[in-house]
C-alpha cells in the first residue's frame, strides 16, 4: 500500500513520523475517514468544513488547503486502485520537545493519509444488524471535536465484543445515549419517529448524520432531534447507526433486548438505500 506522510507517496514499510510527534505523546491531532464508493469521495466537502472546525479548535494550523488535501485523497484512492474503502487522514501538530503547552516557535504540522480497501455497500453486518451493548460514556467533554484521541471508545468497544456485540452505545449520566463508538446512534419510536440526539459538544457532528436527517426529511419521514434514553430505545420498533464506514447500519438488540423483530428494520433500510443511491 501507498501511504502519504508530510509531502511523499511512500510504499507504508517506509512511511516515518518522528517519535517526538505530539500526535503520537498527547494525542494532539485530529482526523477525518472519508468513504470511496465507485471510486469516489463520499462528502468530501462535508469531511472538510468539519476538520477546519476541529483544527480552529485546537488552534492548530493546516498543513495544506481544502483543494491540495483533495488531490492528495484522489491520489492515494488512484494509486491504490481503491474502488470501495476508506481515506484516513491525520493532522497533528507535529514534532517537538516533549511540553503540555503548544510549541511557542513555528513547526510543521504532521500530515498522514492511507487508504483501507474494504466492502461498504455489501457488508454481512448490513444483511443482518449489530447488536449493540451500552456503557456510561467516559470521554472528555468536547465530543465534536475529531481528535485522535481514542482510549475511551476503543475499550467501550472491547467492553461491548465481550458481552457478544458489535458495537458500544454509551450513555450519559442521565441516562441517555449519547453515540456508538464511532457513529451516531437514532431509534425508530413504536409510532414510526426517527430520533436522534442534537448537536452539541457531546457528540460528534456526524457527516453521515446530516445527510440522513436530511434525506428523512426530504422523504417525508417523521424525525424528532432530541436525545433518547436506554429505556426508551429497548422499546423502539427499530434502532441504528450512521458513519462514514457502515452509511446507516441497523441494530438489532441492545443489551441482549431484541429491537422489533431483531432484524434490520423498514425505516432504516429505506435510509440506508437512499443514503446509499445518493453517495453512488
Ligand atoms: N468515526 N461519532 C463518532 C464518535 C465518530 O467517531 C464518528 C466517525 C461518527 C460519525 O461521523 P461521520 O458520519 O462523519 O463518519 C460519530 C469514523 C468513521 C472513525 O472514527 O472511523
Amino acid at each position: 500500500r501507498i501511504v502519504y506522510v508530510n509531502g511523499s507517496y511512500v510504499p507504508e514499510a517506509d512511511a516515518k513520523i518522528s517519535v517526538f510527534d505530539r500526535g503520537f505523546l498527547f494525542a494532539d491531532g485530529v482526523y477525518e475517514v472519508t468513504a470511496v464508493l465507485s471510486g469516489k469521495l463520499v462528502d468530501f466537502g462535508g469531511h472538510m468544513k468539519r476538520l477546519r472546525r476541529s483544527l480552529d479548535e485546537l488552534a492548530l494550523s493546516s498543513p495544506a488547503d481544502d483543494e491540495a488535501l483533495l488531490a492528495i485523497h484522489r491520489e492515494l484512492v488512484s494509486r491504490n486502485g481503491i474502488e470501495e474503502g476508506l481515506v484516513y487522514m491525520q493532522i497533528t501538530r507535529g514534532a517537538a520537545e516533549r511540553d503540555f503547552a503548544y510549541p511557542s516557535g513555528p513547526v510543521p504540522a504532521s500530515l498522514v493519509l492511507f487508504t483501507q480497501a474494504k466492502p461498504l455497500r455489501d457488508t454481512s453486518a448490513a444483511r443482518t444488524g449489530i447488536a449493540v451493548a451500552t456503557v456510561p460514556d467516559l470521554r472528555w467533554k468536547r465530543r465534536d471535536i475529531k481528535t485522535v484521541q481514542l482510549l475511551y471508545p476503543s475499550m467501550a468497544k472491547m467492553e461491548a465484543k465481550a458481552k457478544g456485540a458489535g458495537d458500544a452505545w454509551m450513555v450519559d449520566e442521565e441516562g441517555f445515549v449519547t453515540e456508538g463508538t464511532s457513529n451516531n446512534a437514532y431509534i425508530v419510536t413504536a409510532e414510526g419517529v426517527v430520533v436522534t440526539r442534537h448537536l452539541s459538544n457531546d457528540i460528534l457532528h456526524g457527516i453521515t448524520r446530516a445527510a440522513v436527517v436530511r434525506i428523512a426529511e426530504e422523504t417525508g419521514m417523521r424525525i424528532e432531534i432530541r436525545p433518547f434514553s436506554v429505556e426508551e430505545a429497548l422499546r423502539a420498533r427499530e434502532a441504528f447507526v450512521t458513519s462514514a464506514s457502515a452509511f446507516v447500519m441497523p441494530v438489532i438488540s441492545i443489551d441482549g433486548t431484541a429491537i422489533g423483530e431483531a432484524k434490520p428494520g423498514e425505516f432504516t433500510l429505506r435510509l440506508r438505500e437512499a443514503y446509499i443511491a445518493e453517495a453512488d
